[in-house]
């Protein structure tokens, strides 16, 4: 009988150009790549284009996409119309260093789709946004510190990357001692701990739950923060850079119905394109406005220079992003299309006798395998141990190999979805799971 293909030998055969780039990467940038979630072994592929819900390899292999620009891509690879937004305002210049009015109409977007910003300040990134946030919060206040929660991530400046389990070389001590970092879900520690101490500014969080909502947070806990954080005059800065403008037209805070005193937002408020935006309540936004008065402009309040703040080709293609969520039901096909998805890698898991479970909110689709799980698949209630215990990198990595052998890019454990994807696209990905698992199977993988 001819012997069958390992998954490593695969990856190896249909990735020759894949493994030339790779090599000549390694020589110039740390692991090979240019963002840490890229790293793949024994190297990543190489794209050439993509479009709609899919993308191609320097080697010619389709994948079906659930990267999704790291999330900012809710409407797909290369939207017609905002690529003729883009196109329409390069011929008229990227950056006048002056005001625009397409600043003005994208932060109208922002407030229409999220009634809890009075004003808005526009930066690159969500790393900018939520150490502008933290800065505001620190500011208004008078007080030192942040408290987030245990694994959630805010980007990778040093007061974000505190508690983040990853990389957290060089931060000085000073900084982290500004940071406490708490598990989350435990609505009377957060309460204990802020009545112990006084000296905290806000607290942050990721609405769904940490690294996207791969580790859930409650909706009750939601509740129970605002008003907890309310009693205690801590400022609630909710980090919608995933969520916003995908967990509803307006994000989760609008979807759950929690009022932040701050929230930060990036990835789809840029249409595809670098943006990031810090909008709240004006009192606390107003930190950044100046009085004419030394002592306040210069020693009170909060500076916010940045080359390609509000840049116009950011906000051409955000604006049209936005216009589309706000006026088109792009938010229902996609969660329409993950709902697919979701109940599609339960039945296969079922079928195959795999412990485990997908899960998520909206457009966002998480799964882990190797411990059993009886969630509602929507907000998963297994302990963040429990599902570390089977989401191991021995597991998960052969399982994002086979994956891309059979046509599906994943982030990890983490599917993101697109007004773009297909039931098709859906359906073919099934299969390719389904061809994925049973060459783990023959490995011995699970
Ligand atoms: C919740 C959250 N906040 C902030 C960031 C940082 O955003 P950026 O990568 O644009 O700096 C991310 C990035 O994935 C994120 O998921």
């Amino acid at each position: 009988m001819a012997s069958v293909e390992t998954i490593a030998d695969r990856y190896l055969r249909l990735h020759p150009k894949s493994a030339e780039l790779a090599s000549e990467a390694r020589d110039l940038f740390p692991d090979g790549v240019t963002h840490d979630a890229r790293r793949m072994q024994p190297f990543p592929i190489f794209i050439t284009h993509a479009l709609g819900a899919q993308k191609w390899d320097v080697d010619g292999n389709e994948y079906v996409d659930y990267r999704t620009g790291h999330g900012a891509l809710l409407l797909g690879h290369s939207h017609p119309d905002i690529v003729k937004a883009v196109q329409e305002q390069m011929g008229k210049g990227t950056h006048y260093g002056f005001s625009h009015e397409l600043e003005v109409r994208w932060a109208q977007w922002v407030k229409h789709l999220m009634p809890s910003v009075e004003k808005v300040r526009f930066h690159n990134s969500g790393t900018e946004a939520t150490m502008m946030a933290m800065r505001l919060a620190r500011a208004y206040t008078g007080k030192p510190k942040i408290l987030k929660f245990e694994e959630h991530f805010h980007g990778w400046h040093d007061y974000a990357a505190v508690g983040s389990g990853r990389g957290t070389g060089g931060i000085p001590e000073g900084t982290r001692s500004t940071m406490m970092v708490i598990p989350h879900n435990d609505a009377p520690l957060l309460e204990r701990t802020l009545a112990e101490n006084d000296d905290v500014a806000a607290v942050i969080i990721e609405p769904t739950g940490a690294h996207m909502g791969m580790y859930p947070t409650h909706p009750e806990f939601l509740g129970d923060l605002r008003e907890i954080t309310r009693r205690y005059g801590v400022l609630l800065i909710i980090d919608e850079v995933v969520t916003g403008f995908r967990t509803s037209p307006g994000g989760a805070h609008v979807r759950y119905d929690v009022q932040p005193d701050l929230t930060t937002m990036a990835k789809i408020l840029g249409g595809g394109l670098p943006g990031g935006a810090v909008g709240g309540r004006a009192d606390i936004m107003d930190m950044i406005q100046t009085k004419g008065d030394p002592a306040w402009d210069n020693e009170n309040r909060v500076s916010h220079p940045g080359t390609f703040n509000g840049n116009p080709l950011s906000a051409a293609a955000g604006c049209k992003a936005l216009e589309l969520v706000a006026t088109t039901p792009v938010n229902d096909t996609a969660d329409l299309m993950a709902q697919r998805l979701r109940d599609g890698i339960n039945e296969l898991f079922q079928q195959m006798e795999i412990p485990g479970c997908a899960h998520g909110v909206a457009s966002l689709v998480h799964y882990q395998v190797g411990v059993a799980c009886d969630c509602d698949r929507v907000i998963c209630n297994r302990s963040m141990d429990e599902t570390r215990q089977g989401n191991r990198p021995q597991i998960i990595e052969p399982i994002r190999r086979a994956l891309i052998n059979a046509g599906v890019d994943t982030m990890s454990t983490n599917l993101i979805l697109s007004a773009a994807h297909t039931e098709k696209n859906i359906d073919d990905t099934l299969a390719g799971l389904e061809e994925a698992l049973a060459a783990c199977r023959r490995e011995q993988v699970l």
